[in-house]
């Protein structure tokens, strides 16, 4: 069965109050119209999909650029109707069916294509319609069905009777169209009077007129329509998405304590006795290994972390990698390219930034390590700091295999401390150091032998 699907994603969705188009608003880690992408990815190919772009259609095709999906482009947003009319040309030729979804309506799962199509392909419909009962039908178009249960019309909120505003069953704004009726007959649409726009739901009484019918889909969950027009929706709809996910990372054996308090995106990927603790926050494409621990108010956005790695509470890790066993944290701080080698150990208050971190090497506590490549089993005593900046430029530091930086060092890069040697407490390094070495690079101690006192009796004299 050949199955095309149009998005709409023209619309600039003022009921958002925002510079950006509705679309592009994110739910779940996604942007609204990719996840609807997303579930028609599951049903047919990237090329037989078409987006319909308008407002800010660029930045719309570049966050759908990965997907390979097709775009057009909808310069004049003229009504949902309309935007199927631009896809005419492209798609007018191609059989079988085609799907519309709104780009709105991110909760729409593969399933629910694909039996929306399957039940249009045994029926002698010319289109099927997604529909459900909704407690408060608020903004959605009301169907109203014929005698013989077949969709008569579809009237927009704003033009019903009051009759007509209490009913339940609503447009969902998903149909499933025969290629060659949808085609035929979608100029017959005219302007609806009151909006001067094309309405897509108009289709229903223009295939009435032709002799055709619509059939209504009821789906059991109204909640995966839910249409997204203001900021509230889009909040709730975030939540089920969260929901969604981490109840499939749990079935697949991913123990998440507090479930309602994570924040997984979509594309995040999880191995099985992994344990997330409460407010974990993970996003973008990252992936976590089997076995690992992910302590409370961690926030890891795309990064890798191999298997049974140790994050501890409070600690953010971004765009950098983590190798097996190392432990991180508690507030750490890890970005731009950061690499911690297998079994390594950062502490608190320790930030890599675009540094390569040695196996089974150890930054306890408190240091700024940037620029740099720590070789393994080295440990950089409390306080290290390299000094990767002059005001200009940035510097690099390697420090060599098992070498010990004394607790508040300061490595005024670019700098290299060998192999095994020593850089001696409070050092300021800004010469090489060679390996097996011991490196100096502070004041020397002065001690006066009996100062205090004297100072004691000198204040306790009266001045005469
Ligand atoms: C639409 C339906 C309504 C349904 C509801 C479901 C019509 C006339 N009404 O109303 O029956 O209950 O969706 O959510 O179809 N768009 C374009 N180009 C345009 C206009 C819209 O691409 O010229 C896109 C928008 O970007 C959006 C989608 O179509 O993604 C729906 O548009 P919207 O304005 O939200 O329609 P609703 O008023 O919600
Ligand atoms: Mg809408």
């Amino acid at each position: 069965m050949e199955i095309n699907f149009i998005i709409l994603a023209a619309g600039m969705g003022t009921r958002m109050k925002s510079k950006r188009a509705k679309v592009l608003h994110k739910a779940g880690g996604r942007t609204l119209v990719e996840n609807v992408v997303q579930s028609a990815l599951g049903v047919t190919s990237p090329e037989r999909i078409v987006v319909v772009v308008g407002h800010q259609a660029d930045q719309v095709r570049a966050s759908l650029a990965h997907t390979g999906v097709q775009f057009v482009e909808q310069t004049e947003q003229k009504g949902t109707g309309h935007a199927v009319m631009v896809c005419r040309s492209l798609l007018e030729n191609r059989g079988g069916y085609v799907l519309v979804a709104y780009g709105d309506c991110p909760l729409l799962t593969t399933e629910t294509f694909a039996s929306l199509a399957g039940h249009q392909q045994q029926s002698k419909a010319a289109a099927t319609l997604v529909t459900t009962k909704l407690e408060d039908p608020r903004k959605y178009g009301r169907i109203v069905l014929d005698p013989a249960g077949h969709v008569a019309q579809i009237v927009e909120e704003k033009s019903c009777t009051p009759e007509q505003l209490a009913i339940q069953l609503i447009n969902s704004g998903i149909y499933c169209f025969r290629a060659d009726l949808l085609w035929k007959h979608i100029v017959e649409i005219v302007p609806n009077p009151q909006a001067n726009e094309y309405y897509l739901t108009d289709m229903a009484e223009i295939f009435a007129r032709a002799g055709f019918f619509v059939d209504p889909f009821e789906i059991a969950d109204p909640k995966e329509i839910l249409g997204i027009n203001t900021r509230v929706e889009l909040a709730e709809v975030d939540s089920i998405l969260r929901a969604r996910k981490v109840r499939r990372l749990m079935e697949d054996g991913v123990t998440i304590e507090r479930p309602e308090t994570v924040t997984i995106d979509a594309g995040v990927e999880i191995g099985a006795d992994t344990i997330l603790e409460p407010f974990v926050r993970i996003t973008g494409e990252s992936r976590i290994g089997a076995d690992c621990a992910i302590g409370s108010c961690a926030v890891i956005e795309s990064s890798t972390l191999a298997d049974g790695v140790s994050v501890l509470p409070f600690t953010h890790i971004v765009a950098s990698k983590v190798e097996t066993g190392a432990r991180i944290g508690p507030f750490a701080r890890m970005r731009m390219n950061a690499r911690v080698e297998a079994g390594a150990e950062i502490g608190n208050f320790v930030e890599l930034k675009n540094t390569h971190f040695g196996a089974g090497a150890k930054a306890h506590h408190l240091a700024y390590l940037g620029d740099a490549e720590i070789g393994d089993k080295a440990n950089i005593g409390a306080g290290t700091i390299t000094c990767n900046y002059d005001g200009v430029k940035k510097h690099r530091t390697s420090v060599g295999k098992g070498a010990f930086i004394g607790s508040n060092s300061t490595l005024v890069a670019p700098i290299e401390v060998g192999e095994q040697s020593y850089v001696g407490a409070g050092s300021v390094i800004t010469d090489p150091v060679p390996a097996d070495a011991l490196a100096l690079g502070r004041g020397r101690q002065v001690v006066k032998e009996g100062w205090a006192a004297k100072r004691r009796s000198a204040q306790a004299t009266p001045k005469s």
